[in-house]
């Protein structure tokens, strides 16, 4: 059954200044959404409270399982990832930072680099294996680090800007792969600026103003 996420009246303030106001939302499972806001409008600390890095002042974040709820412990965080405008990788070769959430996962060998190829290929890095993860570009680096989140294909996952800084090609690669992940039944929320990715990724828009979330 899938993970179903729902936000319960969150608010949150840095130094006296509120950023998120009692925002609520039940996302659907399965769902791609599209979180848009002017900068500094709470997107990236909303997503990172989403995410479980970062604690709401008030309000609750839960994650369902059909009407059970989930405790926020490891099993509930291996199948929920955030994914950061520009990731950040190993000083190993690029199959090892792509097999690196299988290992911990303890899963078995063979199945990891089943996993791991097959992932580096959707990203178009499979003839960069052996490379070392920082000598890529840029738009490789964030095609890699993308890889890295979805090889372990977590239940939901959080993209924040996650083409801002890549390329043209980059960014269509990026595109593919999110849209193949949400074919799975995924959720997929995704912080962006840009219109015509949200329309792309077929996502329902959210817009974030005054510590608020609405649905467009
Ligand atoms: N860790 C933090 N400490 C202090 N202020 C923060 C912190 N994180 C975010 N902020 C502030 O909260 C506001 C919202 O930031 P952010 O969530 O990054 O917005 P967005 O992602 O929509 O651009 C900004 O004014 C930012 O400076
Ligand atoms: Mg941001």
């Amino acid at each position: 059954m899938s993970l179903r996420l729902s936000i319960d009246r969150i608010s949150k303030s840095y130094d006296g200044n509120a950023v998120l106001d009692g925002c609520r939302f039940e996302f659907e499972a399965g769902k791609t959404y599209a979180l848009i806001g002017s900068n500094g409008s709470g997107k990236s600390t909303f997503l990172r409270i989403c995410a479980l890095l970062e604690q709401p002042d008030k309000g609750a974040v839960r994650f369902f399982c059909g009407d059970a709820e989930q405790p926020h412990e490891i099993p509930l965080k291996r199948k929920i990832t955030l994914v950061l405008p520009k990731t950040g990788v190993f000083n190993s070769s690029v199959f090892n930072n792509a097999a690196y959430g299988l290992k911990i996962r303890g899963i078995a060998g063979n199945e990891i680099k089943e996993k791991a190829a097959r992932i580096l290929k959707l990203v178009k890095l499979a003839g960069k294996s052996a490379q070392n993860a920082q000598t890529l570009s840029s738009g490789e680096t964030q095609r890699l680090g993308i890889a890295r989140a979805m090889v372990f294909e977590p239940e939901i996952i959080f993209l924040d800007e996650p083409t801002a800084f890549v390329d043209a090609e980059s960014k269509g690669i990026i595109e593919e792969l999110i849209s193949k992940f949400k074919d799975r039944q995924r959720t997929v929320i995704i912080a962006t600026h840009d219109l015509h990715q949200a329309e792309r990724l077929d996502s329902q828009i959210l817009s974030m103003t005054e510590g608020r979330l609405k649905l467009l």
